[in-house]
């Protein structure tokens, strides 16, 4: 497990903050209790949405102690990695299919100091990421497809969550495995059940009166059951 306290993960996405009061809507939910931030930036051309930038990502530095987690929805992704790297990312994600080296994709993260991650778009198999778990620290498991906020919730993408679990623990690498998309305290509990580490909410986070409350709901969804505690019926 990569979250000592056996809990998981909480990453609010600003996809669905309040886009005027982006620096209040960051401390918010840092107050809130969020463990993560979750930045999705999208050009448009791999996704059908327009977000913002590397400018945006280091204005928002300042606002934050917590870990920035960028997912890249742009096409290509390398010319502009150092530059979300300097704006102060903790967390760089790519999808395998916004270039054609994934492979040196992740060393170029890794060889910036920061953590790399590979997302899984709903169409995209487990073998995407298969051969290059020595240099990956978070597979992400979109369960939407990327581009929007306030989807619905895929649950064609819960086997594959299983099989990144059991691959992940075969491994014995510390890989985080986050889920993105339509994340509720309804859908919280299937993924978690089916291994999750990490949960990003943006409309089940900004959306709702009280962010504390909902972050509150969604760590209460549970805990990740690894297969020993399943087998024992726990
Ligand atoms: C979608 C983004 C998600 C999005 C999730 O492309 O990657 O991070 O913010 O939004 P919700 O939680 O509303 O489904
Ligand atoms: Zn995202």
């Amino acid at each position: 497990m990569n979250n000592a306290a056996n809990r998981p993960l909480i990453a609010p996405s600003l996809l669905a903050a309040d886009f005027a009061r982006l620096g209040e809507e960051t401390r918010a939910v840092e107050q809130a209790g969020a463990d993560w931030l979750h930045l999705d930036v999208m050009d448009g051309h791999f996704v059908p949405n327009i977000t913002f930038g590397p400018l945006v990502v280091k204005a928002l530095r300042a606002h934050t102690s917590l870990p920035m987690d960028v997912h890249l929805m742009i096409a290509p992704a390398d010319p502009y990695i150092a530059a979300f790297a300097e704006a102060g990312a903790d967390n760089i994600s790519v999808h395998p299919e916004s270039g054609p080296h994934l492979h040196r994709t992740l060393q170029l993260i890794r060889s910036l100091g920061k953590k790399a991650g590979v997302v899984l778009n709903p169409a995209t198999p487990v073998q995407a990421v298969e051969n290059v778990l020595d240099l990956t620290d978070i597979i992400m498991v979109m369960t939407v497809n990327p581009g929007f906020g306030g989807q619905a919730f895929l649950e064609s993408q819960l086997t594959k969550i299983t099989r990144l679990r059991e691959m992940i623990d075969d491994s014995g690498r510390d890989i985080i495995l986050q889920i993105d998309g339509g994340i509720t305290p309804k859908t919280a509990p299937l993924v978690l059940r089916a291994g999750a580490d990490c949960l990003i909410a943006g409309t089940a986070v900004y959306g709702a009166p009280d962010y504390a409350g909902a972050i509150t709901a969604l760590r209460a969804a549970g805990s990740r059951v690894t297969p020993t505690q399943l087998a024992s019926g726990g």
